[in-house]
């Protein structure tokens, strides 16, 4: 029998497979429809399933992926979906997937409804009918849209005000150091009638200066002197990129920018053509940077502080053969990658553009557009002097597993907070992906309206894109001791494996999908690997390692003579939170 037999149409249904068409390796099978549409017929342990064949986030075919526990992850970015109702449950994505009830008769397996149309779902929404109760949400990114659809969801039929720093109506923010020139209605999340239609009140432009907590006041310095009173309030105000500003001589000269919004990225596209383009750090923004400004700039020099990009965080082997395919490919002889060196100083014309970038390592480099790309602080200036607690090294906001701050009744969400997770060796992190963003925004929610959801288990997945190479990342690999290289470097097919203490931390995949989904589901479900290493590795890649690279106390591929301090530059400083968590503790436990 079908998982959802007992649900199925009186009706005949459709003939989508045959029962002998699966076995222990087939376990999908794609089926068009009249309509042209396609669906995804899967077995599992409990029967068969059938839903939407298309990822809900960017399209990715779910044939691809895996299936696991009533779940199947998408191979792209690690979206999971539950294969009973189609429901999205880990992200990217805000829909989910058109869900089909099966039938088994006589070794046929039967869809029914099939007339539905296989696109997204949006689960069913309510509106506004009483405007006494207010929710207050700090930001427009991917959190803040996830709650406050969630909350309609939820059946929240009080006021939901968005207040954005942002021009423009919420957008996709990863797109835009792959595709610096994209428009908005190419990377919208939704359209503004969705929020229209559903109550949910946006103010752009629209900067928060204060929060005064006493009496819940959000202020908002729009030149109005616009305040709103809360009864929650949600804090999503995500991270600004660092920039060097008078830390180093010349660093506030013109065309030294940072990307964060479509402003900057549109700037960046417009301003590279022709130009000699200077990018600073080796991040994964860096090295999107390169390979989509690489055609239309005349060089793109890039200074990392590590040997090869992406220092610590996938290791040097493996940065160093990604920069290699990117150095290979078309227009590569434009792009030059300088490790272990670091900006001493930029050097600019008379109108105060900068021509010329100095290095630690006494080099020069002709620049017309410097793009900083070193790090980025959270925007909680203005929580400073208040009673939220934020983390004392970088002012993120520290949050326990339901997301609730040190006050009563304000919840922090995605890239802003530092959160407990079981990923992490200390407890605590602050990963700042748009999967936990928007997972955040939803458990935000749902908490909010009363449930007890919490956000330690949700195992991190990573995605970049570089040189039309793909590399997903699954797990959290903070303090890896070695990593394992299985396949190979030279034709970029491997995956590299982060440990510590011989257990397996996350896995960084190179052009071998579903690996890093699969891994992302074992992750999930805390399985301990008895062997070396993780079957699932070995079954793709049944050959030793290729490379193995082992750390001692991380420092070995940082630039020596590295002078400033960036991780404290010019980021604000932070409360005095000792006090703050002993004015609070009597709240909410945010060791929880
Ligand atoms: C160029 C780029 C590429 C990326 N690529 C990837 C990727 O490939 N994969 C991935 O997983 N993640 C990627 N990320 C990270 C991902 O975009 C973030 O994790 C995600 O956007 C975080 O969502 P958020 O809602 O927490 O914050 P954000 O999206 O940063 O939104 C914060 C919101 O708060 C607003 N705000 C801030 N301060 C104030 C204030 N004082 N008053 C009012 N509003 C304020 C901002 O205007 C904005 O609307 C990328 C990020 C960037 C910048
Ligand atoms: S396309 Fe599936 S998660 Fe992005």
């Amino acid at each position: 029998m079908g998982g959802k037999a007992s649900c199925a149409s009186k009706v005949d249904g459709l003939e989508v497979a045959k029962v002998a068409e699966f076995n222990k390796t087939t376990r999908m099978k794609e089926v068009i429809l009249a309509n042209g549409k396609s669906i995804l017929v899967v077995k599992t342990d409990s029967g068969f399933y059938a839903v939407g064949s298309k990822c809900t986030h960017y399209g990715a075919p779910l044939i691809d992926g895996n299936v696991y526990n009533g779940h199947i992850r998408c191979p792209w970015h690690g979206a999971c979906f539950n294969l009973a109702n189609g429901d999205i449950e880990q992200f990217p994505g805000l829909d989910s997937l058109q869900s089909y009830p099966c039938k088994v008769k006589s070794g046929t397996v039967f869809a029914y409804h099939t007339s539905e149309p296989a696109e997204p779902v949006l689960r069913p929404m309510c509106k506004m009918s009483k405007r006494s109760h207010v929710i207050v949400i700090i930001g427009t990114g991917i959190s803040a849209v996830m709650c406050a659809q969630t909350l309609r969801q939820e059946q929240y039929d009080g006021r939901i005000i968005l207040i954005t720093k942002d021009k423009q109506f919420p957008y996709d923010r990863t797109k835009l150091s792959k595709v610096p020139g994209i428009k908005w209605n190419e990377i919208k999340l939704r359209d503004p009638d969705f929020f229209h239609s559903y109550d949910i009140e946006i103010m752009l432009d629209s900067p928060v200066s204060k929060v005064r907590f006493p009496d819940r006041t959000v202020v908002v310095d729009n030149g109005k002197d616009t305040t709103l009173v809360y009864d929650k309030l949600l804090i999503a105000s995500g991270l600004r990129p660092r920039s060097y500003g008078p830390v180093i001589p010349g660093g506030d000269l013109k065309n030294i920018v940072t990307l964060y919004n479509m402003e900057d990225a549109s700037q960046i596209a417009s301003q590279a053509a022709g130009k000699d383009v200077l990018i600073c750090g080796s991040s994964f923004i860096a090295m999107e940077l390169a390979t989509s400004l690489k055609s239309k700039a005349k060089h793109v020099n890039i200074i990392g502080r590590s040997r090869s990009p992406y220092g610590i965080v996938l290791g040097p082997a493996t940065g160093k053969a990604i920069l290699n395919h990117l150095l290979e490919g078309p227009d590569g002889n434009k792009v030059r990658y300088w490790g272990i060196d670091e900006v001493k100083s930029f050097e600019g014309n008379a109108k105060k553009e900068v021509v010329k970038v100095l290095t630690m390592k006494k080099k020069a480099f002709d620049a017309q557009l410097v793009i900083l790309a070193i790090g980025a602080i959270p925007n909680t200036d203005f929580l400073e002097d208040t009673p939220i607690r934020l983390n004392q090294q970088d002012g993120a906001v520290c949050v326990n597993k339901f997301l609730e701050t040190s006050v009563k009744d304000v919840y922090a969400a995605g890239d802003v907070t530092q959160f407990p997770t079981e990923f992490s060796a200390k407890g605590r992190a602050s990963i700042c992906h748009c999967g936990i963003a928007t997972h955040h925004g939803k458990v935000a929610a749902q908490n909010m309206m009363g449930k007890e959801m919490t956000v330690h288990q949700i195992v991190p997945f990573f995605w970049t894109v570089v040189a039309g190479v793909n590399v997903r990342y699954a797990g959290y690999g903070e303090g890896h001791s070695d990593t394992a290289i299985f396949g190979s470097l030279e034709s970029m097919e491997f995956c590299t494996l982060y440990r510590r203490s011989n257990r397996a931390l996350g896995i960084a995949t190179v052009n071998c999908d579903p690996l890093a989904a699969q891994m992302a589901d074992e992750f999930q479900a805390g399985i301990k690997y008895k062997h070396d290493y993780p079957i699932t590795v070995l079954k793709r890649f049944p050959k030793p390692p290729v490379v193995g690279e082992k750390y001692f106390g991380f420092k070995e591929d940082i630039a020596e003579f590295a002078t400033y301090d960036l991780r404290n530059a010019p980021a604000k400083k932070p409360t005095d939170t000792d006090n703050l968590r002993k004015k609070s503790r009597s709240v909410v436990n945010l060791n929880d």
